[in-house]
């Protein structure tokens, strides 16, 4: 397969891309259905092709790093250099696009310090270039309803209600969310009354995001909320009530809610536009047997009969563009957590084989271990109750303290399962059974971790084709918003009904 530029212009082009996909990865089934966790249960590295894993394996941590970015290394074998660079074509360039340009009417409004109070950078980023592309869409079908789907702390919906005049209804499964976000938009409120004043427009006229707490399970029961007594205000600031065209938004509306959103767009006659940007794809459904399911959902990719399954959509949350970033030695760190997690699985395995089934979750331990190790390294050897015994003949110390620190994860991680400690529990030998094959975690995870765009692509797409599939009644674009750097899920799907 050649490295061409794909493109996703019509509907026929997202299927050839989608296609295109799919028969590169199908016999990496190895990297993209299986679970980091499981690579010494399940000996992952001898799937891989060998002469890859012997040139990976003497890599230095920041070109391994650069490999889910496409960046290859001159000295490589061509093949591994191929599959690098092929995944690198087949996936969805994240540059940020340039707005102006493709959105002309858009006007961006600079938020103040009133607005962004508890805003992070990140969510500043975001909340001022969404905002924006919504306002401007708005304006292309001539609504200013919005209805802004898990909203969250209702952040977007703010700015969108004080800063672009739009009626905006916040709907969140949180109660919590939307008593935050209430109470927070009655204290911007008074900044915007008191500057209106000021400047003699008065201070009435400035309306606050409507919040509705509600679990939205389906595109069906969002047409019937927005037609409830709920939704009946949606339309205060339209000039008839005759029709009331609603835009549907959301940022980072998690998992199928996303998909809920377009397929609204689709069902409800009022809903004439969409932007949404999804996340967390591992909480898609994807029953064979649902038709409403949130993967795949257009025609195109069900055709192919694809199953991603779990692993996969995991992976297709993780971000390239985060790992480019990082320094060495959190990359190390990433890497020695790895490592840590699946000889803990090995433990398992071996002391409670019955746990595995339900695949245990042992959570993040990554700052507490990053700490242990920082103080491990200031104070000498941590051998304090580990049993693997310093080797005076070989002065392994560092051995001893990695595996000491494998001890206190460990036993750690029982904890958090609940699992009681046997007393004939060998971490030191279980470590040194793992050690020998753990500089491949690094290479493995990196080559791994390179299909992880291209899966989110496949994501994406799909929903893009969804949508062309309507023929010429809807217009749709996949374009990313902001700067991958700062948030790098960062592709939101734009359609209108044309
Ligand atoms: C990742 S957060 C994004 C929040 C907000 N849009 C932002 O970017 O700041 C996703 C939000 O969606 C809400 N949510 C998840 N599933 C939902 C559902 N089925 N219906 C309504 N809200 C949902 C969650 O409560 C959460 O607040």
């Amino acid at each position: 397969m050649e490295n061409r530029k794909y493109s996703c212009a019509t509907a026929t082009e997202t299927l050839e891309w989608i296609r295109a996909i799919i028969q590169f990865i199908k016999p990496y089934t190895f990297f993209w259905q299986s679970h980091v966790v499981n690579f010494l249960t399940h000996r992952l590295w001898e799937a891989v092709d060998e002469e890859w894993i012997d040139c990976l394996r003497n890599e230095p941590v920041e070109c391994l790093i650069q490999i889910p970015s496409g960046i290859v290394q001159d000295r490589w074998p061509s093949s591994l250099k191929k599959f690098i660079t092929t995944l690198s074509s087949l996936a969805f360039p994240r540059e940020q696009a340039d707005l102006k340009k493709l959105l002309p009417n858009m006007q961006v409004a600079l938020l103040n310090n009133v607005i962004t109070q508890g805003m992070n950078p990140k969510k500043r980023h975001e909340i001022e270039a969404l905002a924006a592309v919504v306002g401007s869409v708005a304006r292309d079908v001539e609504t200013n309803t919005i209805i802004d789907l898990g909203a969250g702390q209702g952040y977007l919906s703010q700015v969108l209600s004080f800063e672009y005049q739009l009626s905006v209804i916040a709907i969140d499964a949180s109660s919590h969310h939307g008593r935050v976000t209430h109470e927070r938009a009655e204290r911007i409120k008074k900044h915007y009354e008191a500057k209106m004043r000021k400047s003699s427009l008065g201070g009435k006229g400035v309306t606050i995001p409507r919040t509705v707490t509600c679990r939205v399970l389906s595109s069906d029961m969002l047409t019937t909320l927005l037609n409830s007594k709920d939704g009946d205000e949606r339309c205060q600031n339209q000039s008839t009530n005759d029709t009331c065209p609603l835009l549907l938004t959301g940022l980072h509306a998690c998992g199928d809610l996303s998909v809920t959103m377009l397929r609204a767009f689709l069902e409800s006659e009022e809903v004439k536009a969409v932007v949404s940007i999804g996340c967390c794809y591992n909480l898609l459904s994807e029953e064979e047997d649902n038709a409403l399911c949130g993967f795949p959902i257009s025609s195109g990719v069900k055709s192919t009969g694809l199953h991603l399954g779990r692993n996969s959509r995991d992976l297709a949350c993780q971000s390239a563009d985060r790992w480019k970033v990082m320094e060495n030695d959190a990359s190390l760190h990433n890497f020695e957590l790895h490592a840590f997690r699946a000889a803990f699985q090995l433990l398992l395995s071996r002391y409670f084989p019955e746990t595995l089934s339900g695949s245990p979750t042992i959570g993040r331990q990554g700052k507490t271990l990053r700490r242990q190790q920082q103080n491990s390294r200031m104070n000498g050897l941590a051998t304090n109750g580990c049993s693997c015994k310093p080797d005076s003949t070989s002065g392994k110390d560092e051995h001893v303290d990695t595996c000491s620190l494998f001890e206190k994860f460990s036993k750690s991680g029982l904890h958090r399962l609940n699992l009681n400690q046997p007393h004939d529990v060998d971490f030191a030998g279980i470590w040194k059974e793992a050690e020998p094959f753990l500089e491949v975690i690094g290479p493995y995870w990196s080559l791994r971790a390179a299909l992880g765009p291209v899966l989110e692509t496949l994501i994406l797409l799909d929903r893009l084709l969804f949508l062309q599939e309507q023929g010429d009644s809807v217009e749709a674009i996949m374009v990313p918003i902001f700067n991958p750097n700062i948030s790098p899920r960062n592709v939101a799907l734009i359609a209108k009904k044309i």
